[in-house]
Formats: structure tokens, sequence, C-alpha cells
């Protein structure tokens, strides 16, 4: 049995063409995907905080809350709302190894309409929830649909995309999820006045993207790639040259075909990203996002409102400082699309690792030196915080916001794309729970510390990124093990060829 790792000798093609408007139009529609993620995200820190809803669903947690004891940094410190928020993401976690499947067999299309529906379905539950297991099971099925969405779409971006701009349109997911943040933290301002359905309207609202996303995922077409992985070949190259706005495609069309070829002598992908040869990607892709989170970004996108009522903001303030780190977040993230191609996936990451650490010490030495268990912090401190904490959401998002999610879906091999990206998706949804149910509790017992608990992490992702993550930037898709694995001075170690017993 010949070697599986894609060998195309001697030289590598550049692949070309134009960006379509249909490719324009692909990319936005299933970025919807994002934005989804991203809503729910944003929405459920403001919804239970809401009266309306924990009187309807969590009675003991609104009673304690009345009667909270007033440590700042205990005051929010509970299980069962955390573990709300979070199962979500357990439910995800599991879709998405059920999801790179049907990705493989049916295509990143039809893994994208499966996720639509789900979606629509766990909306629909959630915001018309009339007891608290319809909630929690339209909750699972939302996070079924984060699961399938998640899994669908940066693949198909990245398969979409023309390589030189592979990363700005891939960004376009994590565009969509800062954008489906900030609408949720702008909703929630207005709904929490809303008496006594503000939370439904806040959790149904996301039914609009959903239909969107639902509508759009017939619109889009199936990636070039999937296509051909699943032998519909002619299918594919005419798909090749509509994208690509020309008929001169030959040089990519025979990457993927020869990638493809590849993919099908795998039977088992799961058994093969058990090999040495795919333990650089796997590893990778699955560091990226336990890293990712381990930056402590969903402290603040979970609890931003928490936090800054913590550091001695009212209610009203509070929120709104939330909304201005979700326009940082936004605006921050189209630095990335506009220099991720150009500067490269290495230099952002490791940039905003700088960045990122700075200022999680600062916040920690500030709030260790002046926020005491009882009382706040003057109105200056409260506003240096607030800066503080928007040029940390700054780095994070051109930086290991987007990355976790392009590189996992650029660097593996076909064979073990889905089945790889699948890995990437369950330990972003591991650790995000881990986090969503974590973080109150830390911040109660560990205080002003878990801020140095975070730059420690933060630390150590940066030394990785610069001695074991390659560059990516402008390798096609097909070529990235010729070209980025056997390169590498520690990863090349691992690219033998190892298939023996696939079949
Ligand atoms: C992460 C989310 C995070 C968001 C913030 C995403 O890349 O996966 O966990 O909340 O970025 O913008």
């Amino acid at each position: 049995m010949p070697a599986i790792v894609v060998s195309h000798g001697g030289q590598m093609p550049e692949h070309d063409g134009k960006i379509t408007f249909y490719v324009i139009v692909c990319v936005i529609l299933a970025a919807f995907g994002g934005m989804l993620f991203g809503y729910d995200i944003g929405i459920l820190g403001g919804v239970t905080a809401m009266d309306d809803f924990l009187k309807k669903f969590f009675m003991t947690v609104y009673e304690k809350k009345k009667r909270a004891h007033e440590d700042n940094y205990c005051k929010y410190d509970n299980e069962y709302l955390q573990l709300f928020t979070s199962s979500l993401y357990i439910a995800a976690l599991v879709a998405s190894f059920v999801a790179s499947w049907v990705c493989s067999k049916f295509g990143r299309r039809t893994t994208l309409q499966i996720g639509s529906f789900l979606f629509i379905a766990g909306i629909g539950f959630q915001a018309g929830g009339v007891n608290i297991a319809m909630v929690v099971f339209g909750r699972i099925i939302l996070g079924f649909g984060v699961g399938f969405g998640n899994q669908a779409v940066p693949l198909f971006l990245s398969e979409l995309a023309p390589a030189r701009i592979r990363g700005a349109l891939n960004i376009c997911f994590q565009l969509f999820i800062t954008i489906g943040i900030l609408i949720a933290g702008i909703i929630n301002y207005f709904t929490s006045n809303i008496h006594p359905h503000g939370w439904r309207i806040s959790l149904g609202l996301a039914g609009v993207p959903a239909v969107i996303l639902l509508v759009g995922s017939f619109i889009i077409c199936e990636t070039p790639t999937s296509l051909i992985e699943r032998n519909r070949v002619d299918q594919g190259k005419a798909t090749l040259r509509r994208i690509r706005g020309t008929n001169n495609v030959d040089a990519e069309f025979n990457s993927i075909v020869a990638a493809s070829e590849a993919a099908r002598r795998v039977k088992h992908p799961f058994r093969k990203l058990m090999r040495p040869s795919s333990r650089p990607p796997l590893v990778i892709a699955m560091l990226l996002q336990v890293f990712q989170q381990f930056t402590g970004i969903n402290a603040i996108m979970f609890y931003a409102p928490v936090l800054f009522q913590t550091v001695g903001f009212g209610n009203d303030a509070a929120l709104l400082s939330t909304v201005i780190t979700g326009l940082v977040n936004v605006f921050s993230t189209l630095v990335s699309i506009y220099s991720v191609d150009k500067a490269g996936r290495r230099v952002l990451l490791l940039e905003a690792c700088v960045q990122m650490f700075i200022t999680q010490i600062i916040i920690g030495v500030l709030l260790l030196l002046h926020l005491k268990p009882t009382g706040s912090l003057d109105f200056t401190e409260a506003i240096v915080v607030v800066v503080l904490v928007c040029v940390f959401v700054m780095g994070f998002a051109w930086s290991w916001g987007p990355l976790g999610w392009l590189i996992p879906s650029e660097t593996f091999p076909l064979e073990t794309r889905t089945a790889g990206f699948s890995f990437a998706v369950s330990s972003n949804m591991l650790f995000t729970f881990i986090i969503a149910q974590a973080f109150l509790s830390m911040l109660c017992h560990m205080k002003a510390g878990i801020f140095f608990f975070f730059a420690a992490w933060i630390l150590v992702m940066g030394l990785f990124a610069l001695f074991l993550l390659p560059e990516t930037k402008g390798v096609p898709v097909d070529l990235m093990v010729e070209r980025v694995w056997k390169q590498h001075w520690f990863w090349k170690r691992y690219m033998i060829d190892d298939d023996e017993d696939d079949d």
C-alpha cells in the first residue's frame, strides 16, 4: 500500500482564481452559523441575570440573589445557573463527533442544513419554554446545532477560499461570532426592562439569524473538495470553475483529486488520527482551542456585566461597558481579517500574547491592591479596568479568537480533516464548558489571583506558538503536509508513512 501522505513531488502549484461574488455570498451566508454561536455566548449572561427568568425557572437562585451577602468576589457564585449556561457546550461536544461523520459522508452543506434545523428547534423550545425541562431540552438541541454549525462552517470557508485569502475569509466565521455577541449585548440592554417576557424576546430573536442560515444553506454550494471526495468529480470541477470565476482550475483540481484519492484509501479516519503522522495537526488543533479558552476570554464574554458590577459600576453602566467591549471585539476582528494573510498567523498570535499577558497582570495587580471583598474601586480605577479589558479583548480578537478556528480548519490532510476538526470543536466546547462552569467559583476563591492564573497560561501558549506552531499563511490546504509538516524542525519527525493496516 502506498503512503497516504499526499506527495506532489517537485514544484508545488500555486492555485489562483478570482474572488467571485458567489464566493462572497456563500461566505456571508455560512458565517451566520458563527453569529448563532456568538449570540448564545452573549445572550445567556444577561438572561440569567433577569429576575423574571430566575423567578420562573430558578426560584432558589432568585431568593439567594435577593439576600446575597455582599462579598464582591462571591456574590454571583451559583452552580445551577452555571450548569444551565454551560449545558449547551456538553451537547455541542457530543454533537461535533456525529457532525464530523455527517460532514464527510454527506458534505459540509448538508451538515449546515441539519445544524440550522436544530438551531431553529432549539430556539423555539428555549424561548417558548413553560417549564425548566422544556428550556433545558431546548438548550441541548441548540447545543447540537452549535456542534453541527461549528464543525461545518470553518471547514466550508477554508475549502471554498482561494489560498491567498483563506485566512481572511475563514475569519468571517469569527467576525460573525463577535457580531452575534455584540447584538446579544445590545438586545439584553433593552429587554432587561421588558417585563415579564423580556428574556423570551432575548432568546427568541436568535430565530432571525437561524432562519437566514437555513435559507442560506440551500443557496450555498457544496465545496469542491467535499464533492470530489464523495466521487462527484465532474460536479466538483464545475463548482470549482464557478467559485474561482475561471476555467483554468486544473492545478487546484488536480491537487484536490490527489488528496481525495489518498483520503479514500483511509477507511477509518479516527484510527488514522491516532497515528504519528496525524499528531502534529491534531495536537495543534486541540491545543489552540484549549489555549484559546485559557486566555480567559469567556470569563469576560459570559460575565462582563458581573465583572463590571464587581469593580463598582451600576447595572446600566455595567451593561453599557459590555456593549463597548463587544464593539472592540468586532472591530479588532477586522484587523485580523486584514492582516492574517499578510503578516501571517504567528505574528498575530505572538503579539497578542504580550498584549494579553500585560493587561491580565495589570488588572490583577489593580484589583489585588484596591478591590477588597467589600466596597468598590473608585471611578477612575473602574474606568482603567474597562480600558484594560478592552485592550485584552482587542488582542484576543485579532489572534487566538479567529486563529483557534482557522488553523485547525486548514492544517489537516483531507483524509483526517473532518475527524480532526471535530477534535478542535469538541476541545473548544469542553474547555468553554469548564471555564463557564468554574469561573465564578474561581473568582470567589482565587479573587484577583484569577487574573494571574490566566496570565500564566498566556505565557505558556506564547512559548508554544513561538517554538511549535508553523506558519500556514498562503499554503494551499491540500499541500500542507508537504510544505508545512514535513518541513517543520520538530513535527517532521512524525511525518512517516504509517498506513499499513488501514484497509
Ligand atoms: C471563542 C469563544 C469566544 C469568542 C469571543 C471565539 O473564538 O471560541 O469562546 O467567546 O471567540 O469573541
